[in-house]
């Protein structure tokens, strides 16, 4: 695992936005997991401003993101692919028709998670897999459990993240109970990962990620297997390391 220690969120974003950048012009049709919550925005408004600015395009890039909210729409203000849009797509030139969200209103939300597990293995997974972190140590929406879930699979949220989530929504009693969401194979299968975490109250769930046991307690303590992780995190966040 390598750790970049950067002073703070524009430092981590920068970093961030360098590693990712760094990999669509190596590999201009690549195919970049992403993420939502409120670590990536920063990095996501960095790209975007080198891409406008013509340093490199996303025309070839393919995008597969985590996880979706069930029971939300598209363009639902709190769907994972509304903000996608409003953070990132809508201010690049990547093709609309190659980025992938799950849909959180399938029918049949198990058929959904069968076909999107099918379509990242279809693109041979992605090449660079952002994370955010969960506070409880959750990555995508593989919550702490006695099991790692390999597939993509509906999940019920916990009430850690229910209530780290009621701030983007009206109330707790708003924020939906289940996602969608990669699972730990999808993850563990990317080429690279970058895990991106920013303040003291992730530094726990990141002590646990580097130094703790492999354990599903703390879904992120899985990377210690992966032979490619990068964690950019800001000295709030890695202040336990120390
Ligand atoms: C979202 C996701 C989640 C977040 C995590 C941290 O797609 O996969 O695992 O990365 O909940 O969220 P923030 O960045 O809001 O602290």
């Amino acid at each position: 695992m390598r750790i970049y220690r950067e002073k703070d969120y524009d430092a981590m974003s920068r970093r961030a936005a360098n590693i990712i950048s760094a990999e669509v012009i190596r590999r201009p049709d690549c195919v970049l997991g992403l993420a939502t919550g409120s670590t990536p925005i920063g990095t996501y408004k960095q790209l975007a401003a080198w891409n406008q600015r013509g340093d490199f395009s996303f025309k070839e890039v393919h995008s597969v993101n985590l996880d979706e909210y069930k029971g939300l729409s598209g363009d639902h203000d709190q769907s994972y692919r509304y903000f996608m849009q409003k953070n990132l797509f809508d201010h690049i030139d990547i093709l609309p028709e190659n980025t992938y969200v799950p849909s959180g209103l399938a029918e049949d939300p198990e058929e959904e998670c069968r076909r999107y597990d099918e379509l990242v293995k279809s693109f041979g997974y992605a090449d660079l897999q952002l994370l955010g972190l969960g506070r409880n140590g959750h990555i995508g929406f593989n919550e702490p459990s006695d099991h790692f879930v390999k597939e993509t699979h509906v999940v019920d949220l916990t009430e850690s993240t229910i209530e780290a989530n009621a701030r983007f929504f009206a109330s707790a009693d708003d924020v939906p109970k289940q996602a969608l969401t990669m699972g730990i194979g999808c993850i563990m299968a990317a080429r690279r990962i970058l895990l991106i975490a920013s303040g003291a109250d992730k530094a726990d769930a990141i002590y646990k990620t580097v130094c703790g046991p492999i354990t599903p307690e703390c879904p992120a303590s899985i990377l210690q297997l992966h032979p490619d992780v990068v964690l950019v995190c800001d000295e709030a966040a890695l202040s336990k390391l120390e």
